[in-house]
């Protein structure tokens, strides 16, 4: 356990480091949702406390077919019609440095046609992406479906509180509905960690990992390394940086319940950033061996010396105990006050994968300040969603 005001490091690759944030997570998540499976649990009941992934995941399937042979059976149809190759995002393991960095150049390519009359290339013409939310969204749903349209593919949405899962159609069941009308790409969130992993054997299609539980939430720690490569190229004057080597970020808050935590140490640390977890010892996970982070409890003696503040919101949903006196005494020890963004160095952003939660991990008025970047994030959220919708499944012209 990190106690405060004390520091650790244990310098680690990405992938070790995937592993150990996995290995950190206690339940083995296929046999969970396995069993949710025998119960007949559908995939939107609220279930209570969800269990965690294990292990780095295989994610990448092999060719399937060359599209050039004519199909014998409807199976192979299907393969056929889905194109040359089946790949998924699951976790920030699944791309390397040069695969974040690839998605970063892709997401440049994206801006350029967000800035045309009509930002809108047909790249993804003929395919179909499907976004299932098993869990309530605003930004991640909204802004693949946004992704998506700009790329010119047909978008099927999948709400569940007015679906069949209200009447008790498991998950499986649910994806392989969806997926028997012909799809290309199932964005899915859910609140089991390591569901997405499971659909991956029960679909054809490409699966993205719009957030598990606590476990990870690949395109939100993407859009957030594009978008401080963003602020370091203006505050280099132009110059694109090769990747975040030499920044100091503190990720700050619910560290222990957070899947955009995981997803951003291992996407910081992999492009070379300093990683600072700082949050009360009960917010953190119960051990950070193999993590490639450093951790305090002491919030006010590290703003001095941070490029980047990333503050968490307290995932209540997923507390399941009191492990915090009071929101207002987190806000007196832990939110972003004023005088805290007054200690930070001048050229310092603020980030946060949203939804905020003004007057508890930051003031309300220091949400508004130009140096908090929420809005740019949700912005820079659909240029990188359509980078990876692209790199899974496109072939066209951009
Ligand atoms: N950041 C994020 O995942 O927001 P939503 O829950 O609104 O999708």
């Amino acid at each position: 356990m990190i106690s405060p005001g004390v520091t650790t490091r244990t310098e680690t690759t990405p992938i070790d480091a995937a592993q150990a944030i996995d290995a950190g997570q206690a339940i083995d998540a296929a046999q969970a949702i396995d069993a949710a499976e025998a119960m007949g649990a559908s995939g939107a009941a609220g279930s209570a406390r969800e269990p965690a992934a294990t292990g780095a995941p295989a994610t990448t399937r092999e060719p399937v077919a060359t599209g050039e042979a004519t199909p014998a059976t409807e199976d192979e149809f299907l393969e056929v019609r889905r194109g040359p190759t089946v790949r998924h995002l699951l976790s920030i393991a699944d791309l390397d440095r040069e695969g974040i960095l690839e998605i970063m150049r892709l997401s440049d390519a994206f801006a350029e046609v967000a800035q045309r009359p009509i930002p809108k290339v047909p790249a993804l013409r003929g395919r179909t992406v499907a976004t299932v939310f098993m869990e309530p969204s605003t930004r991640t749903r909204l802004s693949f479906e946004t992704a998506a349209k700009r790329l010119s593919a047909d978008v099927m949405t999948f709400t569940a509180a007015t679906s069949a899962a209200v009447k008790g159609e498991s998950l499986r069941d649910t994806v392989e509905t969806i997926d028997a009308m012909g799809i290309d790409a199932m964005v899915i969130r859910h609140q089991a960690s390591g569901a997405p992993l499971r659909v991956t054997d029960w679909i054809g299609a490409s699966v993205i990992n719009a957030g598990d539980g606590t476990h990870e939430h690949p395109t939100q720690a993407l859009l957030d390394c594009y978008t401080i490569r963003e602020a370091l190229t203006e505050r280099r004057g132009g110059e694109v940086p090769a990747d975040l080597t030499g920044l100091r970020i503190a990720i700050v808050g619910d560290i222990k319940h957070s899947r955009v935590a995981r997803s951003n140490v291992l996407a910081f640390s992999a492009l070379g950033a300093e990683v600072m977890l700082v949050a009360p010892p009960t917010l953190m996970p119960a051990s950070l061996e193999g993590w490639p982070v450093t951790a305090t409890g002491d919030l006010d003696g590290t703003l001095g010396e941070l490029d980047v503040v990333y503050l968490l919101r307290i995932q209540s949903e997923r507390l399941g105990e009191v492990l915090l006196p009071s929101l207002d005494e987190y806000h007196w020890r832990y939110g972003l006050t004023k005088a805290r963004a007054a200690a930070l160095k001048p050229e310092a952003i603020v980030m946060h994968p949203g939804p905020m939660i003004r007057g508890v991990e930051i003031a309300p008025e220091v949400a508004d300040l130009p140096a908090t970047l929420v809005t740019r994030q949700v912005r820079n959220g659909v240029l990188v969603r359509m980078a990876v919708l692209f790199h899974l499944l496109g072939s066209g012209v951009v």
